[in-house]
């Protein structure tokens, strides 16, 4: 029990959401959305840390006017980086090499709608295989293009039974996770499944629910205010 470390990145900006502060600071049902990212999180018995790197023109926030909820999930607050890998990797380095910690989850503080089930399903999956990640069935039809030589566009199909829309949390074993970072080396990666891969080791996946979704624009709260409403009914 307790020994999976959750990294919660914070340390974005929100531009595409486009308002003054962090879309992060933004509410769900009261409480502003990284708070309810946290305690999806610390719900679990298994998690034992939560570490969350914010930028650092937001850290005068977590330290004051958050200072409270901050305490109340036990959260430690780190300086993250330019980039989310470079925010996973201090993280990473707060972790260091604590013994207690066996896997490492990697979960975007902008996805406050992970549920329960689905947060066991995908750390079950992590304690067999070392390496699984929550995905969600592609909803739409999805068309490849095909490039002739006249020049004109064409596409085919593709199956889509087979594709899925990467979700996080993303959970490793704590050794295997480090040694990815470690290898990385600046080429830019879509997730830590993709930096975990090309070192070779196989990342599983487990079906979730395309509920869980990120915030990015501001229209994304209003579904997410139904989701969770529904969910905590
Ligand atoms: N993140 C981070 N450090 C960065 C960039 C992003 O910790 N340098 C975090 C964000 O705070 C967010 C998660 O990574 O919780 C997913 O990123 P995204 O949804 O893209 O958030 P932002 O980068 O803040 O948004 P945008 O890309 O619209 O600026
Ligand atoms: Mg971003």
């Amino acid at each position: 029990l307790g020994s999976i470390a959750v990294i919660m990145p914070a340390a974005g900006s929100g531009q595409r959401f486009g308002s003054q502060r962090n879309k992060l600071f933004a509410t769900l049902a009261g409480k502003p959305l990284w708070f309810r990212s946290a305690e999806r999180l610390a719900e679990s018995p298994l998690v034992g840390r939560i570490v969350m790197p914010v930028s650092e023109s937001d850290q005068p926030a977590f330290e004051n006017e958050f200072s409270d909820l901050v305490a109340r999930l036990r959260i430690e607050v780190v300086r993250g980086g330019a980039e989310r890998y470079d925010s996973v990797r201090a993280g990473l380095a707060a972790i260091g090499d604590d013994s207690e910690v066996r896997w490492i989850a990697v979960h975007d503080a902008a996805r406050p709608l992970v549920s329960a089930g689905d947060l066991a399903a995908v750390f079950a999956m992590a304690s067999q295989t070392d390496a699984a990640i929550l995905g969600a069935p592609v909803p739409g039809t999805i068309r490849r293009e095909i490039r002739l030589s006249d020049g004109i566009l064409r596409t085919e199909t593709v199956d889509r039974r087979d594709l899925y829309v990467a979700l996080t949390p993303q959970v490793f074993s704590a050794g295997l996770l480090q040694r990815a970072y470690q290898k990385h080396n600046g080429r830019p990666a879509t997730d830590d499944a993709e930096l975990v891969e090309r070192i070779g080791h196989p990342v599983s996946i487990v079906r979730g629910s395309a509920d869980n979704l990120k915030i990015t624009y501001p229209e994304d709260l209003a579904v997410a205010e139904a989701i969770y409403a529904r969910s905590t009914k």
